[in-house]
């Protein structure tokens, strides 16, 4: 008999679907193809002599334990030296509060999978991080789409959002959000949105789930508090990930929970992958507890902000009257909107014809709209690449104004 495979799908798998995105994404890697696309640290910062050392280390002291199974929690000694770097940034918390985790990616979906029922509701503000709506998306869960404003959150919104949601017989599980260098804005939340945030979950009865990857790249300013450290009611799950200071190939990140919750978490990772591995948490234990991560921390956050003025400036230098961008503070991302006669997604085909890329706006937006912005990252590309890559976006932009000039502003639909 053939196999009818569709027919023994999961209702989950079937709604699966490959990212339009991400396929779109799989032409920018041809030769020539200047991409601003993807979310990669540079890896030309990568501290290859460290961590090789950090290795030589592992086989001396610890080969034995580094090729074994490990729990699922994770290793202790990185669970404390995480606990200690996260006491710096005022979230108050012990080794036993800290989940190991397969990248922030596997936090976001043990998460999903321990509170997000078929049809149940969350919150994000928008545009959001692609990878979570993807994640919470798989589990079937609802999205609640609340504006970003230049405080990080329209906490107006928020809150009609909620009475209309509690009107009828909506309550959502939790607010998802990246409060610091947000991806895809590159925007931060404000200190006092942050507070109220705390205060509006507690009268609303949510969770926040705090995906904080980008707050050690600063480039100026004070670093703000991470929501978590005004968790005194344990409504906050907190999470980060070496990716972006120190390698992705890690893949490494941690949950930091009330112990009820992580408990759940715990169970939910047994059964997803055991444990995390365990080799590349010996090299990033022995990494942070040599010292190496705030060195290294310096070091990026300056070779970005030197790209993020480049950026900045040839955008400034090239781009046509009309088109307004974000200026973030630390990160890796650019928001550009561009006039409303141009729609990113029609560009983006003329765009690869000039051979050079980015991420549509749209994408970040899960109920759609924002046809006309675009998110730029420019912690990856050489200097020159930079410069030569915004000449050719400048190129397709103006050439698209010129056939769309006097046209009525395009409309999407669900706009
Ligand atoms: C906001 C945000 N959360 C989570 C992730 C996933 O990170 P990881 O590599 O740790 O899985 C990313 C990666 O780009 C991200 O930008």
């Amino acid at each position: 008999m053939v196999v009818n495979i569709e027919r023994l799908f999961s209702t989950r798998a079937k709604i699966l679907r490959a990212s339009e995105i991400r396929e779109l994404l799989k032409i920018t890697q041809v030769p020539g193809m200047i991409s601003f696309a993807g979310g990669l640290p540079n890896p030309d910062a990568f501290p290859v002599e460290v961590i090789h050392d950090c290795i030589e280390d592992i086989f001396k002291e610890d080969i034995k334990n580094a090729l074994q199974y490990g729990t699922t929690e994770g290793l202790t000694q990185l669970r404390g030296v995480l606990a200690e770097r996260m006491k710096k940034k005022h979230i108050n918390c012990e080794l036993h509060d800290i989940l190991i985790t397969s990248g922030a990616q596997q936090a976001l979906f043990l998460v999903g999978l321990c509170f997000l029922d078929p049809g149940d509701t969350y919150l994000t503000n928008v545009p959001a991080y692609l990878g979570a709506v993807q994640a919470f998306g798989a589990l079937e869960a609802n999205c609640e789409s609340i504006p970003m404003n230049d405080e990080g959150i329209d906490i107006d919104s928020l809150r009609r959002n909620l009475e209309r949601l509690r009107r009828t017989g909506i309550y959502p599980k939790f607010l998802y959000t990246v409060p610091t260098f947000q991806n895809p804005s590159g925007e931060t939340m404000s200190l006092s949105h942050r507070k109220e945030l705390i205060e509006i979950a507690s009268k609303y009865d949510f969770l926040i789930v705090e995906d904080d990857p980008y707050s050690d790249l600063i480039f100026e300013g004070k670093s703000l508090p991470a929501i978590k450290s005004f968790d005194t009611k344990g409504r906050v799950i907190y999470m980060s990930t070496f990716s972006k200071i120190l390698a992705p190939g890690l893949r490494l990140g941690w949950i930091i929970s009330p112990r009820e919750i992580l408990e759940k978490l715990i169970l939910a990772k047994q059964a997803t992958d055991l444990c995390t591995n365990v080799f590349s948490q010996y090299i990033a234990y022995k990494y942070v507890n040599g010292g190496y991560l705030d060195k290294q921390v310096e070091k990026i956050s300056k070779m970005y902000k030197r790209k993020r003025d480049l950026m900045l400036k040839e955008i400034k230098n090239n781009f046509p009257k009309g088109v307004k961008w974000t200026i973030p503070k630390g990160g890796m991302f650019i928001w550009i909107t561009l006039p409303q006669s141009i729609n990113t997604s029609i560009l983006f085909r003329k765009a690869l014809n000039k051979k050079v890329a980015y991420v549509v706006g749209d994408a970040f937006f899960p109920e759609g709209g924002n046809y006309n912005s675009m998110r730029l990252n420019f912690s990856y590309s050489d200097d020159e690449v930079i410069k030569e890559g915004i000449r050719r976006l400048a190129e397709v932009i103006k050439e698209e104004l010129k056939t769309t000039y006097k046209k009525e502003p395009f409309l999407a639909e669900g706009v």
